[in-house]
């Protein structure tokens, strides 16, 4: 096990300028393409929806003044912990009445992750009141009764700059398919414990697990956990330190318009649409219906939330990307089952304990807001640059070697000297366009990672077009564009005004819509059937 720091101590200092390769006795970066996507997709709705288990946490920070929105039914401020939403149409599918349990019913928290609830989803969009006299938490559950039959929508302005730690990937979906592996089994450390019903492991626990981590392990430098579901979330520690009110709205009454048809018969209500008789969760990849608390007619909230698929927008956040935490900078093999997703179970207790010590020294000796490099800017340029054309030249569109040999000149003539062909040093200049100076110099994982991708893509290109086999040739870009998984290549074109690119994002969404993303009508893009993409839920 080896901290992302000790992984580049025998890199030579490199004139870039003199363009030569880093040193031949550098560890290789096993997971290059790997740390490469995760600084691409970060705060990023499309590749964080692909590329769905993050195994990455970065520091990150919201610049006081940006507004962020709560759904509840409450019309009072909160006053604790809670969820905040960037789009206020994501907080909207939680501004509606609790529907509060007859009397004698189970206590409240069942419903808490049941996705078939949007309060639910969210666990808990009750106020998390401070310790009670006893020193037990008092979840208000009495104070729900009462409450107007409404919903409220909350609009909050961050009062300082938030710091706020990144856990990446869809990391607020609650599936069994990896996304929760960076929080329950590293960063918690296995704690947030399973219902006894068999239900999914509780939202609040990871609330006040981060909070308290927060508080205890990272000296208070932290304010909040932010992570991605159907739109980016923050957990925010404490409500009244770090945020001031704006508005409190009352929500039209949610319909079935919004909330899809009322009774339920068409999967048989509430127990008849859990599971068809094999178990297995069918039917509509859209969100789940049925019984009163059905989900929510995604079409507002997914528009909303795709317009933020290249980007959050705005400098709403910001990365520090010179230093991060990364379980794929470490010698461990992270991909043992088929999915082709990261996970987390398999690793040892010690090589979970090794992360999360550099995840506390990270948040104590950086800070988001710290001077350091945009390096997902710099991706974007080498996947701009080369995303079009390798798929061009593995489409088959190109049918012979010459044709193939001219396209890839083309594309590597500018590091070409025609008086002086040298591989070795072609490979290198077009592995360095687009790095600043210096920066290999440093340990930085990410000047790195960009280095060993893009040196990648112009060697590969480069040995393709040495060879003399049109097919293996071929072959080999086919190898590259596999090892660089960009989520680019799954983008829908020319999506007209009424339609969204429809990709899964739990709990929505089919297999066939991971495969092959495509254009749907935008006002019901998941009302269709297919094999559900996220299958059963956690338990
Ligand atoms: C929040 O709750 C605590 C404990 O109940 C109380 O002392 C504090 O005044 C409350 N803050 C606000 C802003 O309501
Ligand atoms: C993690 O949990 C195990 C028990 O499952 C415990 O022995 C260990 O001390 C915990 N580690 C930390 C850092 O809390
Ligand atoms: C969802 O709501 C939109 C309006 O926001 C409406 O046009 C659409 O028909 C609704 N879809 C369903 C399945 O109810
Ligand atoms: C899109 O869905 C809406 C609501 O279900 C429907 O009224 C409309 O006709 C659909 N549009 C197209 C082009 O299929």
């Amino acid at each position: 096990m080896r901290s992302p720091l000790s992984l580049f101590p025998l890199y030579s200092l490199l004139s870039l300028s003199g363009g030569l390769t880093p040193n031949d006795n550098s560890p290789p970066l096993k997971y290059a393409n790997h740390i490469f996507n995760a600084i691409q997709d970060s705060m990023r709705q499309w590749g964080s929806s692909l590329h769905h288990n993050g195994v990455s946490f970065f520091l990150a920070t919201v610049p006081a003044g940006t507004q962020l929105y709560h759904g509840t039914s409450k019309s009072s401020p909160v006053n604790g912990t809670e969820w905040l939403a960037f789009e206020p149409e994501h907080a909207m599918v939680f501004a509606r009445p609790r529907r509060g349990p007859p009397p004698g019913a189970p206590p409240p928290g069942d419903d808490h992750d049941d996705p078939e609830r949007p309060e639910g989803r969210h666990g808990e969009l009750r106020r998390r009141e401070p310790r009670g006299p006893d020193g037990r938490h008092t979840d208000a559950w009495p104070d729900n009764f009462g409450e107007d039959d409404a919903g409220y929508l909350h609009t909050y302005v961050a009062a300082e700059d938030l710091r706020l730690l990144y856990v990446d990937g869809m990391s607020a979906a609650k599936t069994s398919k990896g996304t929760l592996d960076s929080q329950d089994i590293l960063l918690f450390n296995g704690s947030v414990g399973d219902r006894p019903d068999g239900g999914p492991a509780g939202e609040n626990e990871r609330a006040r697990l981060a909070c308290e981590m927060a508080e205890n392990e990272w000296g208070g430098r932290i304010d909040g956990l932010l992570r991605m579901e159907a739109g980016f979330e923050i957990i925010l520690c404490a409500f009244e330190r770090d945020l001031t009110l704006l508005r409190i709205t009352q929500v039209k009454p949610q319909d079935k318009d919004e909330f899809g048809p009322k009774g339920g018969h068409e999967h048989g209500g509430r127990e008849g649409r859990k599971q068809d008789n094999d178990g297995k969760r069918r039917g509509p990849g859209g969100p789940p219906r049925g019984g009163p608390g059905r989900g929510p007619n995604s079409s507002r909230w997914m528009r909303a939330v795709t317009a933020r698929y290249h980007g959050i927008g705005g400098n709403r956040v910001s990365l520090n990307y010179d230093h991060f935490v990364t379980a794929f900078s470490y010698d461990v093999d992270l991909f043992q089952d088929e999915s082709g997703l990261p996970r987390l179970g398999h690793l040892s207790r010690s090589e979970l304990e090794a992360i999360r010590r550099d995840i506390t020294t990270l948040i104590t000796t950086h800070d988001a807001t710290e001077k350091s490099k945009d390096w997902q800017v710099i991706a974007d340029m080498v996947v701009t640059r080369y995303s079009k054309d390798l798929s061009y030249f593995v489409s088959g569109k190109i049918n012979s070697m010459e044709a193939l040999q001219a396209e890839i000149e083309r594309v590597m003539s500018p590091y070409i000297d025609y008086s002086d062909r040298n591989d070795v040093v072609e490979a290198q200049r077009c592995a360095t366009q687009f790095l600043p100076p210096h920066s290999l110099d440093s340990e930085s994982l990410a000047a790195h990672s960009v280095y060993s991708v893009a040196h990648s893509i112009c060697s590969k290109l480069l040995e393709a077009d040495k060879g003399t086999d049109f097919e293996s040739a071929v072959q080999i870009l086919r190898d590259l564009v596999d090892y660089l998984d960009w989520t680019t290549w799954k983008e829908c074109r020319g999506c007209a005004p009424d339609e969204l690119c429809v990709v899964p994002i739990w709990p929505m969404g089919t297999v066939q819509d991971y495969e092959s993303p495509s254009c749907k009508n935008a006002s019901n893009p998941y009302d269709q059937d297919g094999e559900s993409y996220w299958g059963g839920m956690r338990h």
